[in-house]
């Protein structure tokens, strides 16, 4: 598959909670494209829209949430060669959470894993149940066959002993491999499009490295596209081919991993990157000198607060008054392929226009 084929495309995506408190515009927004094979990273501090974006990508988004408006297109493989794939384009935003056909797509073209592994196993069926269980939701096969590709998809994830894993409990097993497992559980239904959000938040690093190579090899296995949540830079690093920095709700960046690490544009990414932890600090600290990580000033807003302008810009260090607190920011494409939504780029957007009018 054609490393530029969009597999979903998120356009304008508003998904909100209607609580007693006020209304939480979760994700206020949301412009994203996800391509057949690659990884989008997502990042962003907690609250910021993440999960809320790839649950309504799932058409699960728990109530009192609801899509508000936009549209998530996901082109599905209907005919796929060597050379050539046909889909058809599927508006997620228009099917019933509980569709036939929503399921249908969660069953077999997209799946998701979450943080924490042991809420994603019911506790009191083995492995090998739940795996069989959701193979054969989707899969016309027999009992002794769902078995066997229960076994097979197992020791894909690399479990020692798959065969005996299969009749073992989730407690029975250590983090790491209950992570393992559930990511069995997701590729039963050789999905087109993985969701990991924070899939390795609860585990050691050694764990989580192993787990983040584990989830690259099994991409390039099964040529899947996946949408690669977390709040760590170092992880997006290790994992994604495009990033989308998201703050409050909205895209606030996106462009390809290289340029995001060599050129962050937004205020938000570049203290993002300031405030991972760099070894000679580490050093310096153990050694006991004073010095301090660098945080972002002041908090996320709370969720009900509407701001005017830029969200951001109560914590921006390069905030101009007037501007930033008073309109909100368009998408700016700085550089082919690297967006931004922040008024310090409005030259660009100036540049760009003239550009355009310029052109017979
Ligand atoms: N079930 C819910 N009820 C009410 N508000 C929610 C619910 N789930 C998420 N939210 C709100 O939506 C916003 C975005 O949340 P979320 O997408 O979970 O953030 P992230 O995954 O980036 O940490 C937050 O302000 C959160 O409080
Ligand atoms: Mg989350």
């Amino acid at each position: 598959m054609s490393t530029d084929t969009v597999l979903a495309e998120i356009k304008n995506l508003r998904t909100y909670f209607y609580l007693a408190e006020g209304v939480v515009r979760a994700v206020d927004g949301v412009d994203l494209v996800i391509k057949s094979g690659r990884t989008l990273g997502v990042v962003g501090e907690s609250g910021c829209g993440k999960s809320i974006t790839a649950l309504s990508l799932m058409q699960l988004v728990p109530s009192p949430g609801r899509i508000e408006g936009g549209e998530i297109t996901y082109y599905r493989t209907i005919h796929k060669t060597a050379s050539s794939t046909t889909a058809d384009a599927i508006n997620i935003t228009r099917l019933k959470p509980d569709s036939r056909e929503m399921r249908s797509i969660r069953g077999n073209q997209i799946s998701m894993v979450f943080q924490e592994p042991m809420a994603a196993m019911l506790p009191v069926r083995t492995v090998g149940a739940q795996i069989m269980e959701a193979i054969m939701l989707h899969q016309q096969v027999s009992k002794e066959e769902a078995r066997k590709r229960a076994i097979e998809i197992l020791s894909r994830v690399k479990l020692p002993n798959a065969d005996r894993i299969v009749d073992t409990y989730p407690f029975q097993l250590s983090g790491g491999m209950r992570q393992r497992a559930v990511i069995a559980m997701a590729l039963s239904c050789n999905p087109n499009l993985l969701i990991a959000d924070e899939p390795t938040t609860a585990l050691d690093v050694t764990t989580e490295a192993q787990i983040l190579d584990l989830m690259r090899e099994l991409q390039r296995e099964f040529d899947m596209a996946i949408m690669y949540i977390t709040h760590n830079l170092g992880v997006i690093a290790e994992m994604a081919d495009e990033v989308a920095v998201m703050y409050m709700g909205k895209v606030v960046e996106q462009t390809d991993v290289t340029s995001i690490f060599r050129k962050p544009l937004h205020p938000y990414t570049q203290a993002l990157l300031r405030s991972i932890p760099q070894l000679d600090d580490v050093m310096a600290r153990a050694a006991g000198q004073k010095k301090r990580l660098e945080t972002i000033k002041g908090m996320v807003p709370d969720p009900y607060s509407v701001l005017k302008g830029c969200s951001f810009h109560p914590r921006c260090p390069q905030y101009i008054e007037g501007v930033c607190n008073q309109i909100t920011p368009e998408v700016i494409e700085v550089d082919p392929n690297h967006i931004v939504r922040c008024h310090l780029y409005a030259s660009h957007a100036a540049q760009a226009q003239t550009n355009k009018d310029a052109t017979p």
